[in-house]
């Protein structure tokens, strides 16, 4: 298609819907053609609708041909529509939370997860999926953790990068979609934790952690990117010109469709930061905003814009333009409908070979926190309990695409499929709602059906929608009826396991003394109650380690591992005029990149192939890792460096690399890792990204506390 030519034929009123995107419901006029429900809300013409540019969250595959139908038969141009989509963790068959695969560590398999979704999702009419999200977030309150990979820049890179390379593939093919990234930019560090909060932070914090994951989506080759709902250092944003026109644009190169969040030009007002939706419309258009998604801003006002000399036609021009490219990338002039199948749509939801990967995902991203050896359970128990609220509830977490709680396995299903002779009971012991107190009668039943079973799973946490979006908790402790709970069940049943569901990480102080086992399985999909099973009856071995930082009491937030030394790093437990609380300590209760499984690693100290370096050397730094315990397992390996003195103060450690090591009982490997000067480098007082002359400590780890270093001088 001549997308110039295109461009050159339409008129002014059609390049502006071009830039409009609304909920489908709005595109489908009644049968007597009348405007009616949202498209009458959003005040939306005949006109409008028939030359609006893109559309969101729509039912299926039939949904979508009967939309772009009508569509085509109504524009006079035949552009055909971009349908977009909430493909999240996952379309119908659901993979674990993102939250979840940031604990796998293994960027196969989440690359997997996306191929996954994308396959459904295309043949379903998705276009453009609203995912991957790589917000940065250290503030386990904010209700979105549970869609990030967690709290450092290096691992959320990787997994944005893996997360691209899953839904586009080459974007050739009919299992491929384009991935929007979001939210950008720092939308994880809103003030407090309460979502859509202000953030506020210095460019050195933003472009060192914030910005990487964004640059990694955006480098792996993602074709849009969603500006975030929050200000940043005062400006919003959607109205950004410095974040999304400076930085993104000149400085990346990105030359793609950036489009808002939902309503986020409208809010522009609200923010304080413009009078009117006409102003709206100027600052984001100047900003390089391409599509308004659920507002009307550009819609109503730009016209007038142009009119009046506020904005240029040119400018209009250069937004159509990017949205008319990615159409013709995507064959939409040749094919509207692209891969659009119903029978195709049909045959792949929750198919078993979707199934199978997402059991393998909830599997992988499982961590397990403390087992005092009663871990994993004999196959022939007798009796065995489940008790807990969420027992008996499919835990799909809070982005479950057109998936239903319904389809996934619980935990009493997963371990009755495992278990086919034994007799297994149920209690919930109480409802699971926030806040909840303790109803005697219910535990005393729970209490009961534990000391009769001769095992306990105790399923606790929070239910899949006690996270996500709108849902940050000022207290993220368990609920007074679930404390309780845990503390007389474990107590009336020695051989209790419990099952941590969660969108974030949650304090569990209060009962980490009582509980002789837990583990984090997040909130794992359709396949979760069957990977549990398997977890718990050691079909397979827990690999998985903690992405997020568990604090030890919600004042501590935000903490991440990778903080900055302070003036006063406390020493010595008894030291005063240090940095540190009067009444709680420093460390967190379980750190980032901590995780047990059923057999032990060691890992010797760090070696070097030189103690020196030039900024164009490579250098090695090896480790042997020894399975020390009686069962295979997978180590997982983690490179951290610490920049001893530069031009701006440096984090105590950072990641810089990690890798998965297979290792049979007793057996040992070599690691190794090469370090260049892009691993030491970093945004120095200069401005430019660049490593610093001086000593570095090398850290092989297996989790972010470790104290055994060697030293890199580099020249
Ligand atoms: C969310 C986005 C999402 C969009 C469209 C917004 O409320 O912040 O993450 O993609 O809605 O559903």
């Amino acid at each position: 298609m001549d997308i110039k030519k295109l461009l050159k034929k339409m008129t002014l009123d059609q390049k502006i819907a071009q830039l409009c995107q609304f909920n489908a419901r709005c595109l489908l006029p009644d049968v007597t053609g009348e405007i009616t429900g949202p498209a009458k809300a959003l005040d939306l013409t005949k006109e409008d609708i028939a030359y609006c540019g893109s559309t969101l969250t729509f039912a299926d595959a039939n949904s979508m041909i009967e939309v772009q139908k009508k569509h085509l038969e109504l524009d006079p141009n035949k552009i055909p529509l971009l349908f977009m989509h909430d493909v999240i963790h996952g379309y119908r068959t659901l993979y674990p939370i993102q939250l979840a695969l940031g604990a796998s560590w293994d960027a196969d398999i989440v690359k997997e997860c996306s191929r996954m979704s994308a396959r459904e999702s295309a043949a379903g009419g998705v276009h453009v999926t609203f995912s991957p999200m790589v917000d940065l977030v250290r503030d386990a309150r904010w209700g979105r953790c549970m869609e990030s990979c967690g709290e450092d820049p290096y691992l959320n890179s990787v997994m944005a990068r893996a997360q691209v390379e899953g839904f586009q593939g080459n974007l050739d093919s009919d299992e491929d979609i384009c991935a929007c990234v979001k939210h950008f930019a720092a939308y994880g560090a809103a003030e407090g934790g309460r979502d859509y909060n202000t953030v506020d932070m210095s460019e050195y914090n933003l472009r060192e952690n914030y910005l990487a994951a964004y640059k990694s989506a955006v480098e792996a080759g993602a074709q849009m990117i969603m500006a975030s709902f929050n200000t940043i250092n005062g400006v919003p944003a959607i109205a950004n010109k410095w974040l999304l026109k400076d930085v993104l644009r000149d400085e990346w190169g990105f030359d793609k469709p950036v489009i808002s969040d939902y309503a986020a030009f409208a809010e522009l007002t609200a923010h304080g930061y413009s009078p009117d939706d006409k102003e709206s419309a100027r600052l984001a258009l100047n900003a390089t905003a391409d599509i308004e998604m659920m507002s009307t801003c550009y819609l109503k006002n730009l016209r007038a814009l142009v009119e009046e000399g506020k904005v240029s036609e040119e400018q209009i021009d250069e937004s159509v333009l990017r949205i008319l490219e990615l159409k013709d990338k995507l064959g939409l002039f040749e094919n509207p409908y692209r891969y659009a199948n119903p029978e195709k749509e049909k045959a792949l939801a929750l198919c078993p070979e979707h199934r199978a990967i997402a059991r393998k995902a909830a599997q992988k991203c499982a961590v397990l926190l403390k087992n005092d050896d009663i871990l994993p359970f004999d196959k022939n128990i007798k009796n065995i309990a489940v008790i807990g609220p969420w027992s008996d509830v499919g835990m799909i977490g809070e982005w479950p695409g057109h998936g239903e709680p319904e389809e996934a396995v619980t935990v009493i299903e997963g371990i009755k499929n495992a278990l086919a002779s034994s007799n297994v009971t149920m209690a919930k012991g109480c409802e699971g709602v926030l806040n909840e107190l303790p109803d005697d009668k219910r535990i005393n039943e729970a209490v009961k059906t534990a000391k009769e079973a001769d095992a306990v799973i105790l399923c606790v946490g929070e239910h899949s929608k006690q996270s996500g979006e709108a849902h940050s908790r000022a207290d993220i402790n368990l609920s007074p009826a679930q404390a309780r709970l845990v503390k007389e069940v474990c107590s009336a049943n020695k051989n209790t396991v419990c099952v941590l569901f969660c969108g974030r990480p949650i304090v569990l102080t209060d009962i980490i003394d009582t509980v002789p086992a837990i583990f984090v399985a997040w909130q794992p999909g359709t396949e979760g109650g069957n990977a549990i099973a398997d977890l718990i009856f050691g079909n397979v071995n827990f690999e998985g380690r903690l992405p997020m930082t568990f604090p030890l009491c919600v004042g501590q937030v935000p903490i991440y591992y990778s903080q900055m030394s302070t003036g006063r790093p406390q020493l010595q437990p008894d030291q005063i005029y240090c940095s540190r609380y009067i009444d709680c300590p420093n460390e967190p209760l379980f750190p980032f990149g901590y995780g047990l499984s059923y057999t032990s690693f060691e890992i010797s100290s760090p070696v070097l192939s030189q103690a020196q370096m030039d900024k164009n050397d490579t250098v090695v730094v090896s480790a042997k890792v020894k399975n020390t315990g009686g069962v295979s397992g997978k180590a997982v390996v983690q490179l951290y460096i610490r920049d001893l003195f530069a031009s701006r103060t440096r984090p105590v450690k950072e990641l810089k690399g990690f890798t998965k090591v297979a290792l049979e009982a007793g057996e040992e490997k070599e690691v190794s890792f090469e370090i260049t000067e892009k691993d030491l480098a970093f945004y120095g007082a200069s401005g430019n990204f660049e490593a610093e002359a001086g000593d570095f400590h090398i850290f092989l780890a297996l989790d972010s506390t470790s104290k055994d270093f060697v030293t890199l001088n580099l020249k």
